[in-house]
């Protein structure tokens, strides 16, 4: 995709793949480029994780520091496995609205795999459907694998039910009305044992502790946490000048 994570993007979608992404700078064995504040990259080793892979991430970051893309990141290139189903969660079909940009971007632009809109003349996959109407509560990527991406609005949760989804990515689910937004559709996950779910937030609720804990917690071997991300992680929106005269206001 031509770009590198930020470390604790990096983090989340490791932990989601099994692996502990570590302090330690590494040239040879296992390892993933990250991208440091001052944008230099840097390669980082990996070890395997206690427990195996983590079905249950949450990235608990400031504003701004790219938890929505981290997220969109991790998904993208699932939808490319045939037969794969994700749902964004948000509180309202807008909150998803830049997860799903950058699921659609990643598939279909120029920097990402840029798979075609229209049935090409040579096997490969394509949109069946692309629809991006937050308004109008549809926001849906079919592609001809079978695979698909569709938001979902907590506020008409009967949407939510009975249905096999692979994966959930939690959007600003500090706005959700706590951890049962998780619980209560967490047995959709299939096949059994494997699907995933991923939370993206500013930690603005507290109920949100929960993840911090669960995260901490060396029996929950399944759930991963990374918090106190600041702002200062992202180069690409974060302006130290600007960030003073704020201050000084
Ligand atoms: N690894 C990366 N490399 C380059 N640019 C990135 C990366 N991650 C995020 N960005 C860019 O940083 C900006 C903010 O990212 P993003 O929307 O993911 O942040 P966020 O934490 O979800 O923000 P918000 O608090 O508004 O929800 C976007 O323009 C995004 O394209
Ligand atoms: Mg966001």
């Amino acid at each position: 995709m031509g770009m590198a994570p930020f470390p604790h993007q990096a983090a989340i979608w490791a932990a989601l793949e099994g692996y502990d992404l570590m302090e330690v700078v590494t040239e040879k064995g296992p390892g993933m480029d990250v991208m440091l504040s001052d944008r230099s990259i840097q390669r980082r080793l990996l070890t395997p994780r206690a427990g195996g892979p983590a079905r249950f991430a949450a990235d608990l970051a400031a504003f701004k520091a790219g938890k929505s893309f981290g997220g969109a990141m991790f998904v993208a290139p699932e939808l490319l496995v045939p037969g794969v189903s994700w749902d964004l969660v948000g509180s309202e079909y807008t909150s998803c609205e830049p997860e799903f940009e950058y699921i659609l971007e990643a598939l279909f632009g120029e920097k990402g795999y840029n798979l075609p809109l229209k049935k090409p003349n040579w096997a490969g996959v394509y949109a069946i459907s692309v629809q991006n109407r937050p308004r109008a509560g549809v926001m849906v990527c079919r592609l001809s694998n079978g695979s698909q991406v569709e938001a979902r609005s907590y506020e008409r949760k009967e949407g939510l039910k009975g249905k096999k989804r692979d994966g959930y990515l939690g959007c600003e689910v500090y706005q959700l009305p706590g951890i049962l937004w998780f619980t209560d559709i967490k047995q959709n996950l299939g096949p059994p044992k494997h699907g995933k779910m991923i939370s993206c937030t500013t930690p603005d609720s507290a109920w949100l502790e929960i993840y911090h804990e669960l995260g901490q917690d060396p029996k929950a071997t399944k759930w991963f946490c990374i918090s106190g991300i600041p702002r200062e992680e992202n180069p690409e929106t974060y302006d130290a000048t600007e960030k003073e005269h704020d201050r000084k206001i």
